[in-house]
C-alpha cells in the first residue's frame, strides 16, 4: 500500500484462476489497484486501504460449504461501487438476502450469450450495440443465483442465468454471473472501463508518475546506504537498475556475472549497452572458467542447477566484499511473484510466493531487499523501461534462465558443445527475426541434443550433434504452446544451421506444449 496519491481499487480474492487478469484490465486503463485474498481483508485494512471501489472475484467455492469466503460485512456500508463477478456475484447476493442454488442442471461451462433485460444500466455502455443485441460472454459457474437480493434489478440474461447481470443502481452494486475480464469476453473490458469511470477514478495511473514516486521511495529507503545488483541483462533487473540508479546514482553497483553460459556476443552487448547509455558502475565478472570447471563432467539436470546457484552466490558475495559491502540487495521481482493467492486445499489458507533470484544472499550477507517493480506487471515493466529510454530491442528481448546455456545443452557441458549451440541459436533468432517473427514469440531457442546421428554431405559422411529448435507462445512462462513456424521456415532454418554451423548435421523441431512438457529442457 504504497502509492497514497492515487484513487484506489481494491479486488478481493475469492480464489478464481483468472483474478490476476481483472488486475491487467484495470491497470490497462491506469487505474491502480491491488489483489488481496479475502481472509486478510478485514475492516482495519479496508480502512487502511480506503478503496474507491470494490471488485470480488470469482472463486471455486460454494456459498454453502462451511466457512465460505465471505468478504467483511463493512464493505457494503462503505458507500462505494462494489463489481461482484461469478462467485463474487453469488456472495453478494448471499450477504444482501438474495438466494443461491446449488449447481445441479445449472451450471454452465464456457461461451455463452447474454441479451439485455430492460433498459440501459451505465456499465453496460457500448454493450449490445451491435451483432443482434446480444453480448458473448465467458462462463464457468456451478452454484448460480436463484433470486436476487432485494435492491437488485435485471438487466441481462443468458439462458441458463437468468440473472446473468444485476444491478442496485442507487448503490452502485453490480453483479455479473460471467467473466468479464476473459479474453472469450469480447466486450468485458469496456465494462471495467464504465465501472471505473462512474467509481470516479482518474486514469492517473500512469509509468510517469509511477517513475517519480518509485525514485522517491527509492531514496527514501536506501538514505545514504549502498546497493548492489545482479544484473543479467534481463528486462526485470535491468529496469531496476536503471531505475535505482536514476534514484542514487553512484550509490548502486551492478555486478554483470559472466559463467560462460551466455548466447553469442551476449556478455559484450549488455555490458556495452549499460556502459555506453547508462554510465552506472558495473562490474563485469568473467567467472567463466569457475563455472564451467566445476560443471565438467555433470549430467544431472538438478546438479547442475545446484551447481551454478551456488556458484552465483559466491561470486557475487566475492564481488561485493571487493567494493567493501552493501546494505542493499536489488531485485527485479515482479506484482505475479509477491501475490498472495488463495489456496483451497485444507481449507483457506495463504501462500506467499516468493521469487528472491539471488536466493539467500540477503541473509547471508546481512542485506535488506530493494524491489523497486514489486507493484508491476511485465508489461508494464516494459512500459516502465521505455519510459527510462531503454531501447526497444532490450525490453523486448525473449526471457533468458539464470542458469543459461547449461540447461539447453541436456547431459554433459563442454566448451565444444556450448561453441556449437551458440552458432546454431545465433542462426536460428537471425531467421525469426528475418521473417518477421520475434515478437510473435515468447521465447525461442536451440537445444543442442546428447546425440550424434549420421549424415552425408557433399560427398562425405558426418557423424555430428542433432539439436533441437524450441518457439513458444505464452502470456507468463506457465503455460505455453509450440509456435506453429510453416514447413518453408523450418526447412529453410534447418539448411542455414546445418550448412552455417559446423558440429551440427541434424535438426529437429520440438512441438511439445507445456505442459506437459517444459519450456527448457532441463
Ligand atoms: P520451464 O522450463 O520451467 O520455464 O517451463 C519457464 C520459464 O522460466 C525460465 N526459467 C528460468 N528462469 N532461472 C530463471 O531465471 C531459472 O532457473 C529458470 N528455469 C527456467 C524459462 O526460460 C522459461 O522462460
Amino acid at each position: 500500500m504504497s502509492t497514497p496519491d492515487h484513487d484506489r481499487l481494491l479486488i478481493i480474492d475469492f480464489g478464481s484462476q483468472v483474478t490476476q487478469l481483472i488486475a491487467r484490465r484495470l491497470r490497462e486503463l491506469n487505474v491502480y489497484c491491488e489483489i488481496h485474498p479475502f481472509n486478510l481483508v478485514d475492516d482495519a485494512f479496508l480502512d487502511a486501504f480506503d478503496p474507491k471501489a470494490v471488485i470480488f472475484s470469482g472463486g471455486p467455492a460454494s456459498v454453502f460449504a462451511d466457512g465460505a469466503p465471505m468478504p467483511p460485512a463493512s464493505v457494503f456500508e462503505r458507500g462505494v461501487p462494489i463489481l461482484g463477478i461469478c462467485y463474487g456475484q453469488q456472495v453478494m447476493m448471499h450477504c444482501l438476502g438474495g438466494q443461491v442454488d446449488r449447481g445441479h442442471g445449472t451450471a454452465e461451462f464456457g461461451r455463452a450469450f447474454v441479451t439485455p433485460a430492460r433498459s440501459k444500466l451505465e456499465i453496460l455502455d457500448g454493450w449490445f450495440e451491435t451483432d443482434q443485441d446480444r453480448e458473448q460472454v465467458w462462463m464457468s459457474h456451478g452454484d448460480h443465483v436463484s433470486r436476487i437480493a432485494p435492491g437488485f434489478e435485471v438487466y441481462g440474461t443468458s439462458p441458463n442465468a437468468p440473472f446473468a447481470i444485476t444491478a442496485d443502481t442507487s448503490r452502485r452494486f453490480y453483479a455479473v454471473q460471467f467473466h468479464p475480464e476473459v479474453h472469450h469476453t469480447p466486450n468485458g473490458a469496456k465494462l471495467y472501463e464504465n465501472f471505473v469511470r462512474l467509481a470516479g477514478f482518474k486514469g492517473d495511473w500512469t509509468m510517469g508518475a509511477y517513475r517519480e514516486e518509485a525514485v522517491a521511495r527509492i531514496r527514501e529507503q536506501v538514505g545514504g546506504g549502498r546497493v548492489i545488483c545482479a544484473l543479467s541483462g534481463g528486462v526485470d533487473s535491468s529496469v531496476a537498475a536503471v531505475l535505482i540508479h536514476e534514484a542514487i546514482g553512484e550509490q548502486l553497483t551492478c555486478v554483470y556475472v559472466d559463467h560462460g553460459l551466455m548466447r553469442k556476443n551476449e556478455s559484450e552487448q549488455v555490458v556495452g549497452m549499460f556502459r555506453e547509455h547508462y554510465n552506472l558502475p558495473l562490474i563485469h565478472a568473467d567467472e567463466s572458467d569457475l563455472f564451467l570447471g566445476k560443471l565438467e563432467g555433470v549430467s544431472d539436470p538438478e546438479t547442475k542447477r545446484k551447481i551454478i546457484g551456488g556458484l552465483f552466490i559466491d561470486v557475487f558475495e566475492k564481488y561485493a566484499n571487493e567494493i567493501g559491502g552493501a546494505d542493499f540487495l536489488a531485485q527485479g521481482t515482479l506484482y505475479p511473484d509477491v501475490i498472495e493467492s488463495v489456496s483451497f486445499s485444507g481449507g483457506p489458507s495463504v501462500t506467499i510466493k516468493s521469487h528472491h533470484n539471488v536466493g539467500g544472499l540477503p541473509e547471508r550477507m546481512n542485506m535488506q531487499l530493494v524491489e523497486p517493480l514489486r507493484e508491476l506487471f511485465k508489461d508494464e515493466v516494459r512500459a516502465l523501461g521505455r519510459e527510462l529510454g531503454l531501447p526497444d530491442s532490450f525490453i523486448g528481448r525473449h526471457p533468458f534462465p539464470g542458469p543459461g546455456l547449461a540447461i539447453r545443452c541436456p547431459g554433459e557441458i563442454t566448451r565444444q558443445k556450448l561453441d556449437i549451440l551458440r552458432e546454431a541459436d545465433a542462426v536460428y533468432i537471425d531467421q525469426i527475426r528475418k521473417h518477421g517473427l520475434y515478437d510473435e514469440i515468447w521465447q525461442a531457442f536451440v537445444a543442442i541434443l546428447p546425440v550424434r546421428t549420421v549424415g552425408v554431405m557433399g560427398d562425405g559422411r558426418t557423424y555430428d550433434f542433432a539439436c533441437a529448435l524450441r518457439a513458444v507462445t505464452s502470456v507468463d512462462g506457465m503455460t505455453a504452446d509450440y509456435y506453429p513456424f510453416s514447413h518453408e521456415f523450418l526447412g529453410e532454418t534447418a539448411t542455414r544451421i546445418i550448412n552455417e554451423v559446423p558440429g551440427i548435421n541434424r535438426v529437429t523441431y520440438d512441438i511439445t506444449s507445456k505442459p506437459p512438457g517444459t519450456i527448457e529442457w532441463e
